[in-house]
């Protein structure tokens, strides 16, 4: 019911200022970061350290609902339909190792692997977003998203500015229809390309999809995100009136498990912009 949602919603909030507070203390160098997978896929101490300390509070206060964590994450671990606290304990950490002010805790809680809850918080600006289903999704605890709340009419894909991702794979199939979609969304008209007004690449799955709740980005497009990305930031875009839909042209379909997610905002004509979209799009993506 609604009060244990909210219960665990304030649970969330008060823990992801506690993790700002280790975020914002940290220092990380470029140089000190230890490396994942490729030298562009960054881990940190801090990285470790928050989510060892968010996986105690939730397990103290919820020891039978699930966990799963971008750091503990093993491969073949699978999402079930069990209560789990789905949780990056910082959603943009190359930001984050360049002092960039872009990234944020990421609590989500899925419930039959729909997101249900959602906390997001930018400790360097103070910024929190947080959702519930069916109950509204809010700035600051307290400001109702959609920023404006009569949001103009999505009437074309040149009115908008759509927020895009490299990722941490920069080669292959799936970095070439980025990049070529990138190009063709850029390109003037006349050339063939739907000549948005511009692209921007931020560097938080998190933060982008809390700016397509907010309205302040039109529509947001990556794939290779995790479940942690998006878990809490799905939530919220919802309750926003924002939708999110599979990356792959005519998949409306999008999991929570899958790794390709296309968001837009709320406002007439998501899923003709959806469809424009998708006529850009420079091929299909191998990644689930
Ligand atoms: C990454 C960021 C990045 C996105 C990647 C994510 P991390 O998360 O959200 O913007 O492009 O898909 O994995 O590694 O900083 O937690």
């Amino acid at each position: 019911d609604v009060k244990q949602l909210e219960e665990i919603r304030d649970h969330l909030v008060s823990i992801a200022h506690k993790a700002g507070d280790m975020i914002t203390a940290a220092h990380p160098s470029t140089g000190s970061s230890g490396s994942k997978k490729n030298s562009v896929d960054l881990v940190t101490e801090t990285d470790q350290a928050v989510e060892k300390m968010i996986s105690t509070a939730l397990a103290e206060k919820y020891p039978d609902y699930s966990f799963m964590g971008e750091e503990t994450y093993k491969p073949g671990d699978v999402l079930t339909d069990a209560p789990t606290f789905v949780v990056d304990p910082i959603d943009g950490t190359t930001n984050f190792v360049h002092s960039f002010p872009y990234a944020c805790i990421s609590l989500g809680f899925a419930v039959g692997r729909v997101p249900t809850v959602g906390v997001v918080y930018n400790p360097f600006t103070r910024t929190l977003y947080s959702g519930i289903k069916g109950h509204g999704a809010f700035l600051n605890e307290t400001i109702p998203l959609p920023l404006n709340q009569q949001p103009e009419p999505l009437k074309s894909l040149s009115d908008c500015l759509v927020c895009v991702e490299y990722g941490a794979d920069r080669s292959g199939n799936d970095y070439a229809v980025k990049t070529e979609t990138f190009t063709k969304l850029c390109t003037t008209k006349e050339k063939g390309g739907a000549m948005v007004h511009s692209i921007r690449s931020l560097g938080s799955a998190a933060l982008n999809l809390c700016g397509v709740a907010s309205g302040h980005l039109d529509v947001y497009w990556e794939a290779g995100c995790w479940a942690w990305d998006v878990c809490a930031g799905w939530c919220i875009l919802n309750e926003a009136g924002g939708i999110m839909v599979d990356a792959n042209p005519g998949n409306w379909e999008p999991k929570i498990e899958g790794r390709r997610y296309l968001a837009v905002r709320q406002g007439a004509g998501q899923k003709e912009l959806a469809e424009e979209f998708w006529s850009y799009v420079q091929g299909k993506f191998d990644v689930g």
